[in-house]
């Protein structure tokens, strides 16, 4: 079995730029900016951007060029009994895709209701009452919401056909086709933002800084976990797409170029989003912060509100948005499921169609727990604690696991340096060894302190239990059976490591 290899070198970068695009830039990353002290919010994010987010990145990149292979193949190259860690971060990544796909399917769903502005004048009951059906509280399930289904069922179809692709027919190709049109539709909305009326007090909203926040350790946690989440980073998903790149391949720039562009990305389509708040405050005669709803609210709620006062081609913008949320995604889920099935493939020796199978088909029954009328409350939960523990606390593992139990972080180095024009420096082995692990380290106490105190949301302790901590044990349990297992494929001569 030959490896599988991207088409061209850009057809990696866009594979890669598709991944890190997504919901994380155009839905999360403006409300979190807004809750955590707007313009001074850019301190902490640059501060986790270079002490945690780009090293991580560049880990991950010469990790699966070197080795060769998805994160659990790797993991156990560097420390025979580390492969648990890979399987923990592929798993945590499957978990995501669960729901990401079902967040997916309502923007399918607000698609078709962009034509005509379907909503209707209360969108904040439309989507939580009729179109989610959201019942009372946590455990109340009320049956399947077919509404939710549809949308999500036609996604998987879609995505199943993607991935049965393979990477350079599939994820390569959508990305191709997705990623350009996703730019240009999000700059046709930013302009448009920017001169509506009002547009001004938007923007005075976003780079205000609240300097105050910056004491607070909670929106240095945030950051983190922001930028974590938007470069894909921690879940095996740049290894394996570093896998597929062939022998001379210029890593560094490709690093830079991700990075760079994931965050002017979301840096500049948060100024269209919040000049359309600005507009919607402003028709409302109200002040920013009365519109600014949490980030699902933000999308689904907030932004048809805002489609409904604009001044014309109300059904083309609301479109272009919600067709964005769709490619932004798309590609981002695609990159999701990608670790699993490579690890799956290579410690089974199973086929591309069965791993693909297998692991979308697991993770579709799954988003069904999302599509029953109760399942928002479900999707909170996890997200929170696959979010701040699942991310975090692997992140460390594996900075600890390069930089001090394999002791291979300055070969990593010189790896990268042998195939890239731009050279990284000495800063990196030590960002990677000291800095990383103790800033995440601090980040991660603080916030089992504060769980301590009190109950995730409000929520009943025992669903704080199985779908918050439950499903963190679990995951890494299962890490650790498959561990046990031998590998179906070794050796075998893909795995030839690349020279270094
Ligand atoms: N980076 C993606 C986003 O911003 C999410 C993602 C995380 C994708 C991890 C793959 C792996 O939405």
């Amino acid at each position: 079995m030959k490896r599988e290899q991207w088409g061209t070198k850009y057809g990696f970068i866009l594979a890669a730029m598709g991944s890190a695009i997504g919901l994380g830039n155009l839905v999360r990353y403006p409300s979190v900016v807004y809750e955590n002290g707007a313009g001074a919010f850019l301190i902490p994010y640059f501060v986790a951007l270079f002490t945690a987010g780009i090293p991580i990145l560049f880990l991950e990149y010469s990790l699966g060029h070197k080795y060769r292979g998805a994160g659990p193949w790797v993991y156990q190259k560097l420390s025979k009994k580390w492969e648990w860690l890979g399987w923990w971060q592929s798993i945590v990544a499957f978990v995501i895709l669960s729901y990401y796909m079902v967040i997916l399917g309502w923007a399918l769903s607000y698609t078709y209701y962009s034509f005509g502005a379907q909503w209707g004048e209360d969108t904040e009951s439309f989507f939580f009452n009729d179109y989610l059906g959201v019942t009372e509280g946590v455990g109340v399930l009320g049956g399947i919401q077919w509404k939710v289904l549809i949308p999500v069922a036609i996604l998987w179809a879609l995505l199943f056909w993607v991935l049965h692709r393979g990477a350079k027919r599939g994820i390569e190709w959508a990305s191709k086709f997705m990623i350009p049109i996703l730019v240009a539709m999000i700059v046709l909305i930013t302009i448009r933002g920017l001169t509506l009326e009002g547009a001004v007090k938007g923007l005075e909203a976003y780079f205000t800084p609240d300097f105050a926040a910056l004491s607070k350790p909670e929106v240095w946690i945030n950051a983190y976990g922001q930028v974590f989440f938007t470069l894909s980073v921690g879940f095996c998903t740049m290894i394996t797409y570093a896998s597929y790149l062939p022998k001379r391949s210029d890593l560094a720039n490709s690093g830079f170029i991700v990075a760079l562009s994931n965050c002017s990305f979301e840096f500049f389509a948060a100024i269209g989003i919040f000049s359309a708040l600005g507009f919607l405050a402003t028709q409302q005669g109200v002040e920013v912060g009365e519109v600014v709803a949490g980030t699902l609210g933000m999308s689904f709620v907030v932004f048809p509100q805002i489609i409904n006062q604009f001044p014309g081609l109300n059904s083309l913008f609301g479109v272009m948005f919600f067709v964005s949320l769709l490619f932004a995604g798309f590609t981002s889920a695609v990159s999701l499921a990608e670790p699993g099935i490579a690890a799956i493939r290579e410690k089974f020796g199973l086929s591309r169609k069965a791993a693909v199978n297998w692991l979308c088909g697991a993770s579709a029954l799954l988003s069904l727990l999302y599509v029953f009328k109760g399942g928002l409350y479900f999707l909170d939960i996890v997200d929170y604690f696959i979010n701040n523990y699942g991310i975090v606390v692997s992140a460390i593992l594996m900075v600890v696991l390069a930089g001090w139990v394999s002791k291979q972080v300055d070969s990593l180095q010189n790896h990268i340096n042998d195939v890239s024009i731009v050279r990284i420096g000495a800063w990196w082995p030590i960002v990677i060894r000291f800095i990383t692990p103790l800033s995440l380290a601090a980040m991660v106490l603080w916030n089992i302190y504060k769980e301590w105190m009190m109950t995730y949301g409000g929520y009943p302790q025992w669903s704080v239990n199985v779908f918050g901590w439950g499903l963190l044990a679990v995951v890494i349990i299962a890490g650790a059976l498959i561990q046990q297992r031998r590998w179906a494929t070794e050796p075998s001569p893909h795995r030839e490591e690349v020279s270094s």
